[in-house]
Parts: structure tokens; C-alpha cells; sequence
């Protein structure tokens, strides 16, 4: 039986204006070459350069961090200039010596002998007919040198332009108009020269970014993010803030300024930025934007899962100290030092768009406690209109806490699971669900996933008084440059497509209402089917139903589980101490308590543990200490509001079926015989877009009657449907 009561008159809370944004990472390089429109690789011939302290390892091709995080190093400068290369008789050599400026820490020299050098940009360079792109070069010769810069590809050459050089370094630029279209140029220099010609910074950028700005931003990217009506972006990140060392954590005074004079950052995701977009030009797009800033600062250490490095006082102190020159370099006056330093980049008023403040980043228990205590405390001393974000529940700790940054990833059951979550929060406490995606077994971004999500944040928007922000992770890709997956937009050098969660999210935050009221939903349910082997912490593996042994006093054994590790794994795990008993479900990234009861435990223990498909019973000494039924997962999840203005009631109904439905639906108020449907489905669960076919799921609108009372729900759907109302209410 299915049955949707809808009681418009009966308000839950107001619509929260903030509750969906953006969550920027620098990561499948979505910065460089992505989001920031630069067009050419290693424009500071730095990103072979091993970060500081850290150990390259030519066989594995990896570094080490100094407390001995390992991860991979592409491109190390010993091995190649990653994105030049040279032809006929042109050499190349990288230099630490008199390099640009002191920031730059090497150079590019070229004796071209008539040959040339080029750059094949981000998998090449996209140029189009009868368009703009702007060059510019820092180069120095001793001799007067001839140099021919060119934008070339399959057609020929679409544009050039010749440049003498002479002297110490100076910067070269021009305007290119391309005559041709080609979406695999590159960029070439040339020079009939002998002479040794030293490179310290290239630039090409379009000169239609959004708004037009010269450091700015991809247009057609930009129009994806801003169709989804974001209230607020998070950034820069993401484990990039945390780093995997202590110079490898990001500085906000690393990202402002002249381009070239800022320095390199090699990214925690395996590759190095140049800081083109920094900390301004967040600020900026979100002005350009109309949206909120929420910056995230380093706290005090490096990344918790990578080995951390637990900052002493003396860098915490200067990390504070970046985190308030920052909040000082957007919102101080002209006239005062910070703010002076804005106005020379271009920006006397302030940026009075920073509203958050995010203190570290999934940095969690007493080492984050003391350091958030700290920021907080003075942050919030002289920062007290802005609104700060801890990484953990600090208000366990008793700390002062505005609002708690909760990050999920998991499979898109998980989140059904889980769509009442917010139902039972404590009243008081804020939450910023600030990174969430299904994540296991929908990689590319599938509808399943995006079912998921859907029936999740159903459960957000009921209880949006509470959980007031959210935003999705990561969200953005270069198809070629992969760290992370699902991402919300894919994309190459000229072209993008959108996975169906960003149509929930454009769904979702196109029909918001004024404020969320009752609905009650009556819905059949689906059992859960468990599966997976028992495994103990010694790696005594045993598959079936029953598991039984003897253990000492610190009990630890898992079941249900699939046999799959990290962002994947999905196991149960029972572990019992000090008469402490738990069940905890390990989906992705995300843990969920399943139980908790007392036990009493002794040296030597009689365990059994009995599973079936959802359920499972676990005995300690012939005690039961847990006896549970997965609850089954409901066919419908829904939420409603209303829009006065336009006399509309907004239903949002997720399938996670695979059946048609047909629910009763009946509303306190009289409803005119139509509603405007929007709905998200497609053949089979596992559909999923891409660029041969972007649309195989999106959303379609259609006009329905509202027959009898009754709503037909298409199996594996999204739909948001606006019911007009007779007259007002
Ligand atoms: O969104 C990808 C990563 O997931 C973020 O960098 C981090 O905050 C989380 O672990």
C-alpha cells in the first residue's frame, strides 16, 4: 500500500536559502586547465619538481612524505618536462638557477637553433574560429632574439606573432585570433636563433572567461555550476588544505598576487598547480556569482588519513596567523595593510561575500580539538559576524561550535538507508553536510547513485532548519586527469557532460518552496540481502552463515564483509572491549552504528555470531548481546513544501524501487486537476551519461493529470511535482 498525505497547512520549518552549494577541490585537475581557463601544462616548468622533504623513488615512481606517506609522482623533472616538448634542432633544460622571481624555482632555457619548443595544453589546446587568446611570456637573452610564437594543429598555423627579446626578463605578450578551429593544438615557439633564450613563466588564456576576466574561469563550466542556483562554495578544498606535509598545507599568501610570482603548490591529489586560481579569484567568481565564501583554512596538521604531521606551536601559529590575514585580505578596508594589498590586485572594496569560515578540514579527536579551540577563539574574537565550521562534533568536547561539517561516502543504499538520519538530531546543533556521494559501485556517476542522494536529501530538506548547507563532492573532472570518482561534471579540453546527481541537485534546488510542511508517506519495503565471509583481525577467513571461536578479551571480528578495501570496502564489524559492546557498518568512507549494548567480557571468551539474510544474532559466552534486523529499505521517500507565492505545493518523490507505483495522494488543501512533473529515470538503474550520450539520463518535464487522487511513480525515479492549488490558502 502506498499512500502520500500532504499537509500544507501544516508548516515543519522554512526553507534554508543556503542549502545548496558548491564544493570547490582542486583535484582530477578541475583547477589548471579546468575550471581556471588556463590552456597551457606547467606554465612554470615547476610540476616535475619533488615537493620539499619529501623522497622520489625513480623505480615505483613514487614520493615519500617525511612521516612516510607514500603516493605516486608523475613526471619527475629528472625524467621529462611534463607538457613541452621540443623539435628539429631546439634543446630544452630545466634550471634552478636565476630563476623569475624567488618563488619560482626553476626556469625553462632553450637554445632553439631554428627548431621550436611547444605545448600541447591540458590534452591539447582547444582554440575556435575568430577567437581570442592571450599570451604572454617572461623570457630573458643576451643577445637581441627573434622568437615566433604560434597557435598550430592539424591545419597549419592559426595564428603568430613575432617577438625580439633582449635583456634580463620581461614580459612579452600578445593577442592571438585563431583562424582555425582545432581542439588538439598546441602552442609553439620558434626562433631562427642559436642564442640561449631562458623562459620564466608562460601564460595563454581565452579571452572569453566568465565575466570576461583575465584570470578567469571557463565559461561553459562556470554556466554548469551556476544552473545549479548554488547559495554559497566552499574552498579550496579537501585534503589539499591539509596537504601531506607541513609544505605541502595550503597558504592562503601562497594565492594572491601576481601570477607568476606566486608559488607552486604540489596538490595532495598527485600533481602540482600554480596557484592561478587562488584565494582572490574564489573570492571574485563568488562576487561575479552573487553566492556565498566559505573558506577552509589549515588548522594546524597535515592530512589525519596520510600519515599526519602534527604541527608544533610555532607553524599552528603562523597557520593561524594565514587564516586571519586572509579573513583581513577580503574584508579589511583599502587603507589598511591587507586590504591595500587587495586593492593592488584589483580590488579596493572588500570582498564582503566571505560569510564561513571552515577550521581544517576532516581533521578530527583531541589534536583537532586543541587547534580549533584555538582558531575559533581568536578568529571568533575578531571575526564575530563570520560564520565558523568545525571538522568534527567539538561540541562533545565542550567546545564552542556554530557548526559541524559532516562528509559521506558510501554506496547509494547507505544513503536510503540513512534518509531519516537528521530526523532524530539533537536540537541546537548545526550541520554543514559538506561532502556526500555514492561512491561504491557507481564510479561514472549513475542514476542508482543519484537514487540514493535523492532519498538522502530528502531527509536533509525535511529537517533544513538543522542540516542548513550541503554540497556534493568532488565536483569536477578531467576526463584525462582522474584521482577521484564519481564527479558531478566531466570534462576535456573543449567539452563536459553532467552525471545524473547534478540534475537531482538542479531538481532539488530549482523547487525549493518558502517553507517545508507536513507529509506523511505510508510505503511498502524492500528486505535487505547481506552477503560476505567472517574475517578475524589475525586473517582467519571463514565463509557461511555461522561463525563461532574463542576469543581473548578484545573481541574484533568482522562479517558481511565483501572482501573490499578503502573507498570500497563494506563490512560489519563486531567489536567488543571493556564490557563495550558495538556493531559497525564500514560502507566507503562513511560508518554507521548499527548497535551498542553492554557486555561482560572475560579473558577467554566463547563467541558465535549467526547471520541471515538481514539479520544477525551474536553471543558471548551463550549470552546474546545482539540480536538485529537490518530495517528494510522503503520504496518511496518523500518531502514537501509550499510556495505561496505561487499557490504551489512541491512534492519530491524518490522510487528506489524497480516496480511502477501507484500511491494514493491526498492533501489538506484543494488541488487543481494538474501538476507540472519533473522527472529523472531511465531503462535500468546502472544508466549513466557521457560524452557519446550526455542525456541518456536527464530530466524530462511533462504536464499530468492528477487522476482519482492517485500518483503513478515511474521504478528508479527522482520527481518533483508542483501541484497548483485552488485560490490561496
Ligand atoms: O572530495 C574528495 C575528498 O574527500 C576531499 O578532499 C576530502 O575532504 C574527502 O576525503
Amino acid at each position: 500500500m502506498y499512500n502520500i498525505r500532504i499537509n500544507a497547512k501544516e508548516k515543519l520549518t522554512d526553507v534554508s536559502d543556503s542549502l545548496y552549494g558548491l564544493f570547490f577541490e582542486d583535484i582530477n585537475r578541475a583547477g589548471d586547465g579546468g575550471l581556471y581557463a588556463e590552456l597551457l601544462r606547467n606554465r612554470a616548468f615547476e610540476d616535475g619538481v619533488i615537493p620539499e622533504g619529501c623522497r622520489y623513488d625513480p623505480t615505483s615512481r613514487t614520493i615519500t612524505s617525511p612521516t612516510g606517506w607514500t603516493t605516486s609522482f608523475d613526471g619527475c623533472e629528472d625524467e621529462e618536462i611534463t607538457g613541452w616538448e621540443a623539435s628539429g634542432s631546439a634543446v630544452m633544460t630545466l634550471t634552478s638557477q636565476g630563476t623569475l622571481n624567488p618563488n619560482r624555482k626553476r626556469a625553462l632555457c632553450v637554445k632553439f637553433n631554428g627548431g621550436s619548443i611547444r605545448n600541447t595544453g591540458f590534452n591539447g589546446i582547444s582554440v575556435e574560429k575568430g577567437k581570442s587568446y592571450r599570451f604572454y611570456m617572461f623570457a630573458k637573452c643576451t643577445v637581441p632574439t627573434d622568437i615566433t610564437v604560434s597557435l598550430a594543429g592539424g591545419e597549419g598555423t592559426y595564428s603568430s606573432y613575432t617577438f625580439t627579446a633582449e635583456g634580463d626578463y620581461k614580459k612579452y605578450e600578445c593577442e592571438l585570433v585563431s583562424c582555425g578551429e582545432d581542439h588538439n593544438a598546441w602552442l609553439s615557439l620558434h626562433s631562427p636563433s642559436d642564442s640561449q633564450v631562458t623562459l620564466g613563466f608562460v601564460s595563454l588564456f581565452p579571452k572569453d572567461t566568465f565575466m570576461g576576466r583575465e584570470n578567469g574561469l571557463r565559461a561553459d563550466l562556470v554556466q554548469r555550476l551556476l544552473s545549479l542556483r548554488p547559495a554559497f562554495l566552499r574552498f579550496p578544498g579537501g585534503c589539499i588544505v591539509e596537504g601531506f606535509s607541513r609544505e605541502t598545507a595550503y597558504r592562503f599568501k601562497d594565492t594572491i598576487g601576481p601570477v607568476w610570482e606566486r608559488r607552486s603548490h604540489c596538490l595532495l591529489w598527485n600533481y602540482t598547480t600554480t596557484n592561478g586560481l587562488g584565494f582572490h579569484e574564489y573570492l571574485q567568481f563568488c562576487e561575479d556569482a552573487g553566492i556565498d565564501a566559505m573558506y577552509v583554512c589549515n588548522c594546524g596538521m597535515s592530512c589525519q588519513g596520510r600519515c599526519p604531521d602534527y604541527f608544533d606551536d610555532d607553524l599552528i601559529n603562523e597557520l593561524l596567523e594565514d587564516a586571519e590575514q586572509a579573513i583581513l585580505y577580503a574584508l579589511s578596508p583599502a587603507d589598511t595593510p591587507w586590504g591595500a594589498k587587495r586593492a593592488a590586485n584589483g580590488h579596493p572594496l572588500p570582498f564582503d561575500r566571505l560569510r564561513y569560515i571552515e577550521i581544517g578540514n576532516e581533521n578530527w579527536g583531541e589534536e583537532y580539538f586543541k587547534r580549533y579551540d584555538k582558531f575559533y577563539k581568536r578568529l571568533k574574537k575578531r571575526f564575530g559576524q563570520l560564520t565558523f565550521i568545525a571538522t568534527d562534533h567539538t561540541e562533545k568536547a565542550g567546545l564552542d561550535t556554530e557548526y559541524v561539517d559532516e562528509h559521506f561516502y558510501s554506496n547509494p543504499l547507505f544513503f536510503a538507508a540513512n534518509a531519516g538520519m537528521y530526523d532524530s538530531l539533537p536540537k541546537g546543533i548545526k550541520i554543514y553536510c559538506g561532502e556526500y556521494a555514492s561512491t561504491i559501485g557507481c564510479k561514472e556517476g549513475t542514476l542508482y547513485g543519484a537514487l540514493g542522494e535523492a532519498a538522502f536529501l530528502t531527509g536533509v530538506e525535511r529537517n533544513q532548519d538543522r542540516v542548513t548547507m550541503t554540497s556534493y563532492a568532488p565536483l569536477l573532472k578531467n576526463v584525462n586527469h582522474v584521482s577521484w570518482e564519481p564527479d558531478l561534471i566531466a570534462f576535456d579540453n573543449y567539452r563536459s557532460f553532467v552525471i545524473p546527481s547534478y540534475h537531482v541537485l538542479k531538481m532539488f534546488a530549482e523547487n525549493r518552496g518558502e517553507y517545508v510542511c507536513r507529509c506523511d508517506i505510508v510505503t511498502e519495503s524492500t528486505r535487505r540481502t547481506e552477503s560476505g565471509c567472517f574475517m578475524t583481525e589475525d586473517g582467519r577467513k571463514t565463509f557461511g552463515e555461522n561463525f563461532s571461536s574463542v576469543e581473548n578479551d578484545k573481541i574484533h571480528i568482522r562479517f558481511w564483509d565483501k572482501e573490499t578495501a578503502g573507498e570500497d570496502q563494506d563490512h560489519y564489524d563486531w567489536i567488543a572491549e571493556n564490557n563495550k559492546s558495538s556493531v559497525i557498518h564500514y560502507n566507503g568512507w562513511s560508518q554507521e552504528v548499527i548497535c551498542e549494548a553492554p557486555c561482560e567480557i572475560r579473558e577467554r571468551n566463547r563467541v558465535e555470531i549467526t547471520t541471515r539474510a538481514d539479520s544477525f544474532r551474536i553471543t558471548l559466552n551463550g549470552i546474546t548481546v545482539h540480536e538485529h534486523t537490518l530495517p528494510p529499505i522503503p520504496d518511496l521517500f518523500g518531502v514537501s513544501s509550499v510556495d505561496s507565492e505561487k499557490s504551489e505545493i512541491i512534492l519530491k518523490i524518490v522510487n528506489f524501487s524497480e516496480k511502477r507505483i501507484t500511491a494514493d495522494l491526498a492533501c489538506d488543501l484543494p488541488l487543481k486537476g494538474t501538476a507540472r512533473v519533473t522527472v529523472l529515470t531511465a531503462a535500468e538503474k546502472n544508466a549513466k551519461n557521457s560524452f557519446e550520450e550526455p542525456d541518456a539520463v536527464c530530466p524530462q518535464t511533462i504536464t499530468v493529470t492528477l487522476k482519482d487522487g492517485t500518483l503513478s511513480v515511474p521504478p528508479v525515479s527522482v520527481n518533483v511535482i508542483c501541484m497548483e492549488t485552488e485560490g490561496q490558502r
